[in-house]
Parts: C-alpha cells; structure tokens; sequence
C-alpha cells in the first residue's frame, strides 16, 4: 500500500483551502504508475492502454498520456473526454458493451476500433458501419476479481463472445466487410490468481492463430492492487517475465507475430495509489454499545465500501499511536448501508478531525454521485512542484438546476 504522500499540516490546509471532501492526487506517483505498466511490456510496438473508467479527470488523463499511454474508452462519453486529453483516434481502443448502432458510428467517425462482444452487436456494426475496422472481446472462460461483480468473463457473466461463436462472429463480419483486426479480453478487476491471466492469454492466442492478419492483441487489465497495509504489491518482475513468454509464443507461432501490436488496460494500477479521499468527522456518537464515527463522505462520494464491501484504509492525521477501539465509519447519507469502515480499529477522533481515505483514485470519483442532493466533492493535483491545483471544482447547490426543465 502507498504511503500517506501528505502530512497532517498538509492534510489541513487543502481541507481549508478546497472544502471537505476533496478527492487529492498525486503526480509523482501517478506518472511512476504509468512507467510500471509501460515497463511490463518490451516489445517496441507494445501499448499500455489507461481505461480510463477509474479516473476521467480531464488533468489526469492528460498525465497519462504524456507518461505514454494510450487509452480504453468504454463509452462516447469516455472517447469524448479522451480526445479532450489530446488522445489521437489510434491510440483509443473503444472496448464496449451492449451499445446501440449511433454509438459505434460514434465512435467509427472518430476512426477508432471498436470492440465487439456478441453476435449481434457484430450485425450492428456490419450494417451501421460497414468498412470498420473491429476487433472481438472473447471470453475465454478464466474469470477472477476482488468481488463476482467485477469478474468479467467465465463462465456467469455478461462479457466476451463465447468461443464457440467467434467463427459466427467472424462470417458476419466478412460478410459486412468489416476488417477483425484485433482480439481483446478482460477477466474482472483486481485479479487474485495471476495464473488465471497468463491461461486467458494463452487461450486469446490459440484464437488469434486462427485471424493471420491481426494487428492488435489486447490481454486486458485487471492488475492486483493492495487496499489492506498487510498485503503485498504485486511482482512487476513476475508480470514482466510473464510477458515475454506471451510475446515469444506470439512471435514464434503467429503468421503476423512480429507485426502484432500487444496491450493491456489497467484502470486501477494505474491510478489507485495517487488518490486519497479527505473529508472531515463530523460526530462521534454511540448506538446500542456500537461507537459510531460519522464523516462528510458519504457513498455518494465513494461508493466502493457500501457496493462491494471494498476495504480503504482510513487515517485519522495525528491520532497516530493512539490507543484503538472498535468502530464503524459511516457518511452523512440517509441509509444504513452508508458504511465506510465496519468495526475497524481506530483511535477516536474529535469532531472536527481531518480523516483520509487511502487508495481511492480508482473508481472513486467516477463513481461519485448526488445521491441526497449532496453535492460531488472537488479534485486537487499535487504536481510534480509539490503544488496543489484544483483540477475539478466543488458542485455547487446551484449545479442541481443546471439539466432541469420547469
Ligand atoms: N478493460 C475493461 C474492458 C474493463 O471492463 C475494465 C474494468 C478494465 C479494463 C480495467 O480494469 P482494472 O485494471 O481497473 O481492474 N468499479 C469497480 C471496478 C470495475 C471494473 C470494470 N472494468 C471497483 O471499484 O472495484
């Protein structure tokens, strides 16, 4: 896990400066993120593509790609932002999912290959935009994640063409002349098991030797992140050498293998560890022997704990060393599941403290809402000065008024 990248001093400035809460990144950390995942892939020809579903942040996503990578955009919201970054149409892989004929032509007029993940969302490309170029997300039947619902392919979930259609899948597309120039997977979010990553692999090669003009071969992301201090980073030495074995069976036994470019797509690597979430304690109050420490982040700011039951470590700035009890953390959203922490060890704050969430720069914003008609929190960026930017402004009362109609 990353260690905390401000002091307390720090801490308290920004919640002055920008109100609480305010989601917080790191640069530095950020760009050593990105070379990570650049440095896992040898080849000249290979991409790192950011899904950008972790982080949209306009400010982040220019980072990323001047770090050089490229990008996994999911929707025309996603491919729209990513142009805004200065993304060039070949560096955007659009990777969707149940989408209507507009939003591939969307995305066809932008120049960008499309992901294909069913029969029939092949029949809307082939007629909406014959002449494209497309590539197919295949399931390749290894799953893994941190929860079931974010395990994307196997054999319980929404994702990825069967193997046994993608002969299908490829007659629809000759016929509609639309080029596969491309395979792509994703097994789910925060693998377990790396081994299940290297067999989706192998499998998406055995594939590939049956298209001899591939140009893209895209192994997806997926990569482990520790949210608990007791758990280990993962191995970039193991995953790179793992690489090279894909690389060389793609050389040795691919018509095209020297040609094809390989990628992957980490979210959450990419940008876990450079986002902190502050906010403020609001009360602390006990129920029925249970101690209660209520907070100003509510699951309309991160909705990860209440969702998955995802683990942040939180930090209350100066209480370091203090004797712990037991503790639930909760937010200022009207339902019980409104759950930061759930009986965690923790000193007992005062009103007014500063607490941090740590690693929330994955899925954190993003996934933020005005759920109570709490409004979004701002983002800062420390760069690489040591300066903090305001890089997205706090929502404003006024902000709920902006798309109504009366
Ligand atoms: N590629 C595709 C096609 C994806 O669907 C995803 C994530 C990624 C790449 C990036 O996966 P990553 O490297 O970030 O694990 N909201 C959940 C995570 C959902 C992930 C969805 N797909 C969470 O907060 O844990």
């Amino acid at each position: 896990m990353q260690n905390l990248f401000l002091t307390k001093e720090r801490i308290e400035q920004l919640l002055e400066q920008y109100g609480s809460p305010v989601y917080v990144y790191s640069e530095a950390i950020l760009r050593q993120k990105c070379a990570d995942m650049r440095g896992l892939l040898g080849a000249e020809n290979s991409h790192v593509s950011f899904s950008v579903k972790a982080n949209t942040n306009l400010s982040i996503l220019k980072i990323a790609r001047d770090a050089g990578m490229y990008a996994d955009a999911m929707s025309a919201g996603e491919i729209f932002l990513c142009k805004q970054a200065g993304f060039a149409p070949q560096e955007i892989f659009y990777v969707c999912n149940n989408v209507s004929a507009d939003e591939m032509r969307y995305a066809v007029d932008q120049g960008l290959v499309v992901s294909i993940d069913s029969v029939n969302q092949m029949r809307v490309l082939a007629s909406a935009c014959p002449g494209a170029r497309a590539a197919v997300r295949v399931n390749t039947e290894f799953g893994d994640g941190h929860s079931d619902k974010v395990v994307t392919a196997g054999k319980k979930t929404k994702f990825g063409v069967q193997l046994k259609f993608m002969q299908e899948v490829a007659e629809i597309a000759k016929a509609g002349n639309v080029k596969i120039v491309g395979l792509n997977q994703h097994i789910g979010s925060s693998v377990q098991n790396a081994k299940n990553y290297e067999a989706a692999a192998n499998v998406l090669i055995d594939m590939a030797l049956e298209f001899p003009e591939l140009e893209i071969l895209d192994f997806g992301g997926g990569f482990f992140v520790p949210y608990r201090p007791e758990e280990e980073d993962i191995d970039l030495d193991d995953l790179r050498a793992m690489f090279v074995r894909l690389h060389d069976r793609i050389v040795a036994e691919h018509p095209n293998g020297a040609n094809i470019s390989m990628r992957t797509e980490p979210g959450r690597y990419v940008v876990a560890d450079c986002g902190i979430l502050l906010g403020t304690v609001e009360d602390v109050k006990e129920n029925f022997g249970k101690t209660y420490v209520g907070t100003d982040i509510g699951f309309n700011v991160l909705a990860r704990p209440m969702l998955y039951d995802a683990y942040h470590h939180i930090v209350l700035p100066g209480h370091e060393g203090e004797q712990e009890q037991t503790v639930t953390v909760t937010g200022n959203i009207c339902e019980s599941g409104d759950i930061l922490a759930k009986d965690r060890n923790l000193p007992i704050p005062n009103v007014g403290d500063p607490i941090v969430i740590q690693t929330a720069g994955a899925y954190g914003y993003v996934m933020s809402s005005v759920y109570n008609c709490r409004m979004r929190p701002a983002e800062v960026l420390i760069d690489l000065e040591g300066r903090d930017r305001l890089i997205r402004r706090r929502e404003t009362i006024e902000d709920l008024l902006a798309p109504m109609l009366v």
